[in-house]
């Protein structure tokens, strides 16, 4: 730019040099914006908010060089309350349609500047042994109810038969005897809602939810780990009623056989014993179990007998209406537009909750870099997101990899009589 002005030219060099001092980048901008080039200010401003997300003066100046309405308090949530005490809901009509979600720009320029390096997610909590955390936490009856769960009717109509009409009435558990004390195991890809259906469970009976990780609790009770099985079901019954949700459940199976830990015989037994007690009704009535896991071949059988495990669940990809609703609340907070969701819910089969959050943020980073780079802010489109389901591959296609050979070579007692009519019906046999 032949007319600029020396004290501009010598500012950029200075920011070029060292890009990642903010308040020498904010004094760049605003000289940019003094001199009304508002979309170069822009774009040093969202530079600026990449190396310190949520800075205020960054922020401020961003909406300035924008020409939004300079908000004192740019975007409130719309669920807190007005600060003059005033009804929180109402409403400000006289703004449009808003233009852009600070909070959420906020937080996706946060993701873009978090780690700079991938990180093994093992290694985030060292060896694995936890340290002073609890491996199970007792929660208070949660909000969380099947009509959250998106789609999937076929899940919860079984979940519906087999476990939820008759732990509501005593009468008919009474009327089918022990038959339907047993609990219920959940199985499927990783990622697809196993433990989010097992906590709207929880919701529907009006029950605490107590967690229990097994590979936490193996690795955390060495030793103990028999005497603390038996401490989660008293919590339980103490809490009542109340679904234990025994998580990972093929720890137990895994390990034992590929370490010969011994100690694992008697935790197994510690639940076996639990179960039963269950089963036996004395003294329990009100505790529910659940369990789940990605791996129900690995699981000892002895869980899945009669009375125990004994009715399970297969827990598929998330269906149409399933990765809508997913897609719908993974985009809430994002500053999106005209965003064609039958489209993406197309492109999007086999795709777990967790990849579909995963294309989400890989849209939202995709137009947040590109609003830095050009220095004009553009919502996610359509476009993005699509780009950003192709680049991602379904983390669950191994799972049925893996699934189908026990399905056609191990259907003992027609255990994955399910997962085989999936199949079938997916032509993948
Ligand atoms: N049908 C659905 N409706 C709404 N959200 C869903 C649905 N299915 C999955 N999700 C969301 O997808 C994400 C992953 O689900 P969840 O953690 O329950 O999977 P999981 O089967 O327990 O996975 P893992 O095997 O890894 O433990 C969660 O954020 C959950 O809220
Ligand atoms: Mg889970």
């Amino acid at each position: 730019m032949a007319d600029e002005s020396p004290l501009i030219r010598s500012l950029r060099a200075a920011v070029a040099a060292a890009p990642g001092d903010v308040p020498l980048r904010l004094h760049f901008a605003e000289l940019l914006l003094a001199e009304g080039r508002n979309d170069e200010a822009v774009a040093e401003a969202a530079v600026a908010l990449q190396h310190a997300p949520g800075d205020a003066a960054a922020r401020a100046l961003m909406v300035r060089a924008m020409g939004l309405p300079a908000a004192e308090d740019p975007a409130p949530a719309p669920s807190a309350p007005a600060p003059d005490g005033s009804a929180p809901d109402a409403p400000a009509p006289s703004v449009p349609a808003p233009s852009f979600d600070w909070n959420a720009a906020e937080q996706q320029v946060q993701d873009l500047v978090g780690p700079r390096f991938l990180e093994d997610p093992q290694a985030a909590d060292g060896d694995g042994t936890a340290g002073d955390a609890a491996a199970w936490d007792v929660d208070a009856p949660g909000s969380v109810r099947l009509a959250d769960v998106g789609g999937m009717e076929e899940v919860k109509d079984r979940l519906e038969a087999a476990f939820l009409a008759p732990m509501r009435n005593p009468e008919l558990r009474r009327l089918y005897g022990k038959s339907l004390r047993g609990g219920l195991l959940l199985y499927g890809p990783p990622g697809c809602g196993k433990t989010f259906i097992a906590r709207a469970v929880a919701g529907e009976l009006g029950a605490s939810f107590l967690t229990v990780s097994l590979s936490d609790v193996l690795d955390m009770w060495i030793g103990a780990s028999e005497k603390n099985i038996h401490d989660i079901f008293e919590t339980a019954r103490r809490q009542a009623p109340c679904v234990v949700f025994l998580d990972e459940l093929d720890a137990l199976g895994a390990k034992r056989s590929r370490t010969h830990h011994s100690g694992l015989r008697n935790v197994v037994n510690q639940l076996l014993t639990e179960l039963d007690g269950i089963a036996s009704g004395a003294g329990n009535e009100g505790v529910f179990v659940l369990a789940a896991t990605n791996v129900p071949w690995d699981v000892d059988i002895a869980l899945r007998r009669p009375g125990r495990l004994d009715r399970t669940l297969l827990v598929l990809p998330p269906d149409a209406a399933a990765r809508e609703a997913i897609l719908r609340y993974h985009l809430r907070e994002r500053p999106i537009e005209a965003v064609d969701l039958g489209k993406l819910v197309k492109a999007t089969e086999d795709f777990s909750g967790a990849d579909l959050a995963h294309v989400c943020e890989t849209a939202a980073e995709a137009a947040l870099l590109d609003s830095a780079r050009s220095g004009s802010v553009r919502l996610i489109t359509t476009k993005d997101l699509l780009g950003a389901a192709k680049q991602i591959k379904p983390s669950t296609e191994p799972w049925f990899a893996a699934a189908r050979n026990v399905a056609m070579f191990a259907n003992e007692g027609g255990l994955y009589d399910d997962l085989l009519a999936h199949l079938k019906r997916k032509r993948k046999l």
